[in-house]
């Protein structure tokens, strides 16, 4: 290939972000072992807020965008990474700090690349991405602590975002009995399909004031941050884990010290780009024992081209995102 399309992420004449197809040359990808044939990429919110830049997540302009990719081995200088091979890479830097995966082609570091899991393709794995990679290791996190079903039901908010619906589905094929909130009235049916039990909406949560609440959740997955991660720590139940994954509720925590030191709730931190190797490959076979056609239809809002990516962006950061985009390149 002498040319290739990717979406730059640049800062234009007027000061502000944009994102634009532009037409490279291979010799201006960066360093990197393995050179890739990108054939699918997924959309997460921080692609929205680094294409929009709505969020500073971009180390240098101009860039390619996308925090993951997925596709074939082209060329190889690592014996471990075999040309022709199918491969998967998230975060590490991806769209942020070195050009990602909404790009015809792209170049990384062979330890960046894993080889797809033995029944997802391409197209599943890039369905699932970073998002369903948060999901992933907030189940194996929390049971690293402890967390089981007889614990209590787990809350999901975002529950209808990348990170909630994967979450969902993963808990409820675990075994758990999951909770969704969500700010949306009409997705119902999907959530409980993908395996909710309750449903609850976010205007309609009293939040109560006092540091502890009744104890509610045995667990909880949380995109949201600020005043609903707050009331997560004062309604879980003792000994129960918080995964706090995101921020689209804010980054603020006006919590106390009680949930933690009279209930021992752990909040744990989820942070899925320099996520070691061994727990990466350890995420990916939970994911794929869990993740069927059906439950991967159900968490997928469809399939995009690059071109179509700016408005698929402002659905994400109007809080309009209903399952996963996945790029087909
Ligand atoms: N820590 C990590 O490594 C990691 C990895 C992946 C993602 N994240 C973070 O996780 C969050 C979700 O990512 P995503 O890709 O799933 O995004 P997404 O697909 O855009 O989903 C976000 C969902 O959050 C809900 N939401 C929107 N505004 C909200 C508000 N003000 N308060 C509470 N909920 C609101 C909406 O669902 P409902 O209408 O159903 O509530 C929305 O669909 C983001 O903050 C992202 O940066 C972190």
């Amino acid at each position: 290939m002498n040319e290739f399309r990717a979406l730059r992420v640049e800062q234009d004449a007027d000061g502000q972000i944009g994102a634009h197809i532009r037409h490279l040359k291979p010799d201006q990808l960066p360093a990197g072992e393995v050179l890739i044939r990108v054939s699918h990429s997924s959309v997460n919110y921080k692609d929205a807020l680094a294409a929009t830049g709505t969020g500073r997540i971009m180390h240098k302009l101009p860039m390619t965008g996308g925090i993951d990719l997925a596709g074939i081995v082209l060329e190889s200088d690592n014996p471990t990474v075999i040309p022709g091979s199918a491969v998967l890479v998230t975060g590490q830097g991806l769209g942020e700090r070195h050009d990602g995966g909404y790009a015809e082609l792209a170049r990384v570091p062979a330890d960046w690349a894993l080889p797809l899991p033995a029944n997802l393709d391409a197209h599943a794995v890039m369905a699932l991405g970073t998002a369903g990679f948060t999901a992933g290791l907030s189940l194996l996190r929390m049971e690293q602590m402890g967390q089981t079903p007889e614990h209590g039901p787990i809350a999901v908010t975002g529950a209808t975002g990348g990170v909630g619906s994967a979450s969902i589905a993963l808990f409820a094929a675990a075994g758990y009995e999951v909770h969704a909130i969500t700010g949306k009235t009409d997705e119902g049916p999907r959530l409980r399909e993908l395996g909710a039990q309750e449903i609850l909406l976010r205007s309609e949560i009293d939040f109560g004031r006092r540091p502890l609440e009744s104890a509610i959740w045995g667990g909880a997955v949380d995109s949201a941050g600020g005043e609903l991660l707050t009331w997560l720590t004062r309604t879980t139940k003792p000994w129960g884990n918080i995964a706090a994954c995101g921020l689209v509720g804010g980054t603020d925590l006006h919590t106390t010290v009680m949930p933690f030191i009279l209930r021992g709730v752990n909040l744990l931190g989820i942070a899925t780009p320099d996520c070691p190797r061994t727990l990466r490959e350890q995420v990916w076979a939970r994911l794929a024992a869990c993740f069927d056609d059906r439950r991967l239809a159900l968490i997928t809002a469809g399939d995009v081209t690059l071109d179509q990516l700016p408005t698929v962006f402002r659905q994400l950061i109007d809080g309009q995102a209903r399952g996963r985009y996945v790029v087909v390149l």
